[in-house]
């Protein structure tokens, strides 16, 4: 096992040695991969009727990605991170009288494009070729949906003044910060490993209805800031 893992480092390393990445400025670097967006979320507290409060929490998601960087000059490069849409479930977890408890609240899909700026630092080591970046996100949420089980937990609390309840998150504009590699596996092949930590903050509205009309209706801000991470391939042309 030991062995095998040696021999296979030395693989890549002699790889690595053998097609040295030299981005020069006009390249293009197509990546590619899973991409995973790990919410760090916190909320505001939710205020349910009878004095009850719970907060929101969004869990993680994969999809695919694609990510073309474009390189300005030696050492900068612009990049745009695209994904295929990203669909989180969110959890109401009680406070206080009700800590500890916890319901499927809703769902919500989202776009994240992120546009970064990057710098590419160069040496005289061949090889693997790190970046850092910095830069802009925009989010947008739609399909936000509210599960049966906060629906009926609202029915239970009002005595059944409400039947049911739609969920609405405004899209975000936040800042953006980087790292990220490109291991050399072939000629004008690399490994991509990159990560991201994106400051996404939305106003959340849930508003409760009986047979449609509004009883009333709950804002509360979500702060997602989630780690995204890529795994994939980088082709440069
Ligand atoms: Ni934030």
């Amino acid at each position: 096992m030991k062995n095998t893992l040696a021999a296979a480092v030395s693989v890549c390393l002699l790889a690595s040695a053998q097609t040295a990445l030299s981005y020069e400025p006009g390249d293009w670097i197509l990546r590619a991969g899973v991409v995973t967006v790990a919410p760090n979320s916190s909320s505001d507290d939710i205020a349910l009727p009878t004095g009850l409060v719970a907060e929101a929490r969004v869990d993680d998601d994969t999809q695919l990605s694609i990510i073309p960087a474009y390189m300005v000059d030696a050492n900068w490069g612009v990049e745009l991170l695209a994904a295929t849409p990203f669909e989180h479930n969110i959890e109401a977890r009680g406070k206080g009288a009700i800590a500890g408890v916890s319901l499927d609240a809703g769902s919500t899909k989202h776009l994240p494009p992120t546009f970064m700026v990057q710098w590419y630092p160069r040496g005289d080591v061949d090889g693997w070729q790190p970046y850092v970046g910095f830069g802009l996100n925009y989010t947008l949420f739609f399909d936000e949906d509210v599960d049966g089980e906060l629906v009926d937990l609202l029915g239970d609390l009002t005595g059944g003044a409400v039947d049911g309840a739609d969920l609405d998150l405004d899209p975000s504009w936040g800042l953006a910060a980087q790292v990220g590699v490109d291991i050399p596996v072939a000629d004008q092949w690399s490994i991509n490993l990159g990560v991201w930590y994106i400051d996404i903050d939305t106003e959340a509205k849930i508003t409760a209805t009986s047979a449609g009309a509004e009883v009333t209706t709950v804002k509360f801000d979500v702060d997602i800031d989630p780690w995204v991470y890529n795994i994939g391939v980088a082709y440069r042309f």
